[in-house]
């Protein structure tokens, strides 16, 4: 312990809400939830997002906070901490570990794909989508994904961009990065939304998202919207915990964390606002097109409407800043850990950990070619096990150990004391939902998700 150095702490009061809603807001968002939200019946998959992220994303996301600042550390430490000054096992900090893990594992294959991000957008800078169709736009797409050289160049450069970042440390590198990128990535968001409006058909767009009929309510709906709002918000990953660990005792943790979640979730809304209108005004695609949506259908779309060309180039920038500042905070609770706990120095904790997530990203890669009928990892691919493996197993479980460990195991006046600024009735609301009713849920989607 005595090797854990002086903990960074975030050069201004929001930058916390800033680098967490870099975090937040990425491929989630733009690329899976309008998808999801697609195969899932629109309204009523909307209605149970938005009531899941603020019954059970909230709660936990807040005690995923108090657990980093409360123990100024990285996610393993910070866990540790607080066991040891609530009396019980050390070992519980296994949940600061399996979150380090997962975000490392999760790294090595949004890299991938937030590569294709940076292939597309290479494609549309140099002219565009223009006079893509159905078949063409699916022909190019499948070029892409059988091409592992042309993969690795971007996932390469993708993981570089991180490392840079990542590498200046948390107020220079960090703290710079999230203050350009987050304002300038609204600022695009809101374009397209703007052109969606004018190019697209709105009317139509808005009722897909907002009509909301019983019979389209399902268990299976209900499994992967939980799964997503958790995804979404990056909870159980140590990213929002090490972000926390940086902020100001000053800060009210209940504030900005809701800050956080309406910030995730107007992006979330907006990006389905600004994709169904398109998708809905350019024959021969539908909402339901799955996870080409975002890189066979809106191509098209923009390659056949006035403006596409320039509209196009700013949707994938935009995808490829928000993917960016996502793995930014999946690189940085395992820096902290290696650098704080093995006494490695920044830069070499930070190559070590990216090569390694690079090289396990190879794995993904070839996945989608040459490796494609290697089915060894109960019935999947690499990708396709790391996906499922993190997000159905991993998360549910961090999530669930948090929620037992922060609501029924931490001691009451730690936790009171790191929520001093919240009212006695916030206090109690957030502990009542956090103890009784995230447990269950999260065991729910644990479970259910080996059925869906
Ligand atoms: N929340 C991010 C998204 O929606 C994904 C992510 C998860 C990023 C965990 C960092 C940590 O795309
Ligand atoms: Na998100």
């Amino acid at each position: 312990m005595e090797r854990i150095k002086q903990h960074a702490i975030w050069g201004h009061k929001g930058t916390f809400v800033l680098a967490a809603t870099g975090s937040a807001v990425g491929l989630g968002n733009i690329w899976k939830f309008p998808y999801i939200t697609g195969e899932n019946g629109g309204g009523a998959f909307v209605l149970m997002y938005l009531v899941f992220i603020a019954m059970i994303g909230v709660p936990v996301m807040i005690a995923e906070v108090v657990l980093g600042r409360h123990g100024r550390a990285n996610p393993v430490d910070s866990v540790r901490k607080m066991a040891q000054q609530s009396r019980v096992s050390p070992h519980w900090n296994l949940i600061g570990a399996l979150g380090v893990l997962t975000a490392f594992l999760i790294l090595s294959f949004y890299s991938v794909v937030a590569g294709w991000a940076l292939d597309y957008m290479s494609t549309a800078v140099q002219g565009g989508f223009s006079g893509w169709n159905g078949e063409s736009a699916s022909a190019a797409f499948d070029a892409l994904l059988a091409d592992p050289t042309r993969l690795m160049l971007w996932q390469t450069v993708f993981i570089g961009l991180t490392v840079l970042v990542v590498a200046f440390g948390v107020t220079r590198g960090l703290e710079t990065a999230v203050r350009v990128l987050m304002p300038l990535l609204f600022v695009l968001l809101l374009l397209l939304l703007g052109y969606a409006v004018v190019a697209g058909d709105f009317a139509q767009g808005l009722h897909f998202m907002f009509d909301f009929n019983v019979s389209d309510l399902s268990w299976q709906g209900a499994s992967i919207a939980l799964g997503h709002a958790f995804f979404t918000l990056s909870l159980a990953m140590g990213a929002i915990m090490a972000y926390g660990s940086y902020m100001p005792g000053k800060a009210s943790i209940g504030k900005m964390v809701l800050t956080v979640a309406v910030l995730d979730t107007l992006v979330a809304l907006v990006a389905g606002l600004a994709m169904f209108p398109i998708v809905f005004a350019t024959p021969g695609i539908s909402p339901g097109d799955g996870p080409g949506l975002m890189f066979v259908s809106l191509p098209v779309a923009f390659g056949s409407m006035p403006g596409g060309v320039v509209f196009g180039a700013a949707f994938f920038v935009l995808v490829t800043l928000a993917a960016w500042s996502s793995t930014i905070s999946l690189l940085e609770p395992c820096v902290a850990y290696i650098t704080e706990r093995f006494g490695l120095k920044r830069y070499t904790a930070n190559g070590l950990i990216a090569g390694s997530a690079w090289l396990l990203g190879i794995g993904s890669v070839l996945s989608f070619n040459h490796w494609a009928d290697f089915t060894g990892l109960f019935g999947m691919n690499v990708f396709g096990f790391l996906d499922f493996v993190t997000q159905r197993v991993m998360l549910p479980l961090g999530g669930l150990a948090m929620a037992l460990f922060v609501g029924w195991v931490a001691r009451r006046e730690l936790l009171r004391h790191e929520l001093r600024q919240e009212s006695e009735r916030q206090f109690e609301l957030w502990l009542t939902l956090l103890k009784y009713l995230c447990p269950p849920a999260l065991l729910l989607i644990l479970i259910g998700g080996f059925w869906a």
